[in-house]
């Protein structure tokens, strides 16, 4: 495929243009999708979203980590069709309301504003789907990560289950094997897993999803030996012993939890990933291997990720006929 990146519509507006754009633009095409797909019909989307999500980071430097992860639950549950997007009706539950997302999963009102500025200027042509898989590439290169040309097309879903969510979605509960076990299902790989992982060096986590690791990891009332004894004494401070503390907020990457850099992976080298899940990327050799190296080699993990986010955002997308444009991205048309 010979397309000129420096002509995209959607990374012209950057103005730094990384040579590795070449690369993606060779290897990870899906045949479905087109990077011109709305050239024509809707020119200054690529502007139009990214003025969104900059405006949004501008206010709330966190909705940068909140917006990435929308698209991952998006993608994770019956594919990238703008699902969790989507309110609770008459014919459905939501996804909304599924234990990974309630009073968790965040960002709405971005998207919503996004789209009724997209809907003035070109009406009833983008997804909403696309613009949230816009929006969290944007949402990592204004957090400092990386920039990767991103393949538009997708269509946006008719229905949402909240069954599919509660079991599709990995939790930071459960063992490393049944975490990669649904990545693979979903066509992602063992190296995906470490890849996105790195998500988490942004963002925050409620102490509920770890507290269970500072006071009472093995029955007995002891923590996680694993975990670094400095963070352990810092992560009891911000969520003391007592149920009041379970929605109180603690970074995932401490050290530099605004910026999308590698340091996530430094700290799972040095005992301090947050999460269960995240420190049991050290346990398993494979996994433990691919950590250490991106803690040394920051570029790899840059373009690794826009590879992996390529690869996850094509995860079970509707195109052609299937679907349909949401003109409201709360409910089916
Ligand atoms: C590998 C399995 C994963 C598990 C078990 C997991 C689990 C979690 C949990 C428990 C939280 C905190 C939620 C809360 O307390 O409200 C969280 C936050 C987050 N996750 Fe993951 N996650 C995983 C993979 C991913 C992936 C693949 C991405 C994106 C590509 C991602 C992006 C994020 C981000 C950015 C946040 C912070 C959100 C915010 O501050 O609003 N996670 N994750």
């Amino acid at each position: 495929m010979t397309i000129d990146c420096k002509n995209m519509n959607q990374s012209a507006a950057f103005s730094a243009i990384p040579f590795f754009c070449l690369l993606f633009l060779v290897s990870f095409g899906n045949s479905q999708l087109d990077y011109k797909y709305y050239d024509a019909t809707c020119p200054n989307l690529a502007k139009i979203v990214r003025y969104g999500v900059w405006s949004a980071i501008a206010n709330e430097t966190r909705l940068a980590a909140s917006l990435l992860r929308l698209h991952f639950h998006d993608c994770f549950v019956n594919g990238c069709e703008g699902s969790i997007l989507l309110d609770a009706s008459s014919n459905f539950t939501g996804e909304k309301n599924a234990f990974p997302n309630r009073n968790s999963a965040r960002g709405f009102e971005v998207i919503d504003a996004i789209k009724d500025n997209v809907e003035k200027a070109c009406p009833s042509i983008v997804s909403c789907t696309d613009i949230l898989t816009l929006a969290s590439r944007d949402a990592v290169f204004l957090a400092g990560g990386p920039f990767w040309p991103v393949p538009l097309g997708r269509r946006d879903g008719l229905t949402a289950t909240e069954t599919a969510a509660n079991t599709n979605l990995p939790s930071p509960f459960e063992p490393l094997e049944n975490i990669t076990a649904k990545f693979i299902s979903k066509g992602l790989d063992v190296k995906d897993v470490v890849v996105l992982s790195g998500a988490h060096t942004i963002g925050f986590a409620q102490c509920s999803t770890f507290k269970q690791r500072l006071f009472n990891f093995d029955g007995a009332g002891n923590p996680d030996p694993i975990l670094d004894a400095s963070l352990l004494g810092s992560l009891r401070n911000m969520c003391p012993n007592q149920d009041d503390s379970d929605s109180k907020l603690a970074p995932l990457d401490a050290a530099t939890s605004s910026k999308f850099d590698s340091s996530y992976f430094n700290s799972l080298v040095n005992n301090s990933g947050l999460l269960q899940s995240d420190q049991a990327l050290m346990s398993d050799n494979k996994t433990a291997a691919l950590v250490s190296l991106y803690s040394k080699l920051p570029f790899l993990f840059s373009k690794d990720f826009g590879k992996s986010m390529v690869k996850m955002s094509n995860i079970g997308i509707l195109t052609g006929q299937n679907g349909e444009i949401r003109k409201n991205c709360r409910l089916v048309n």
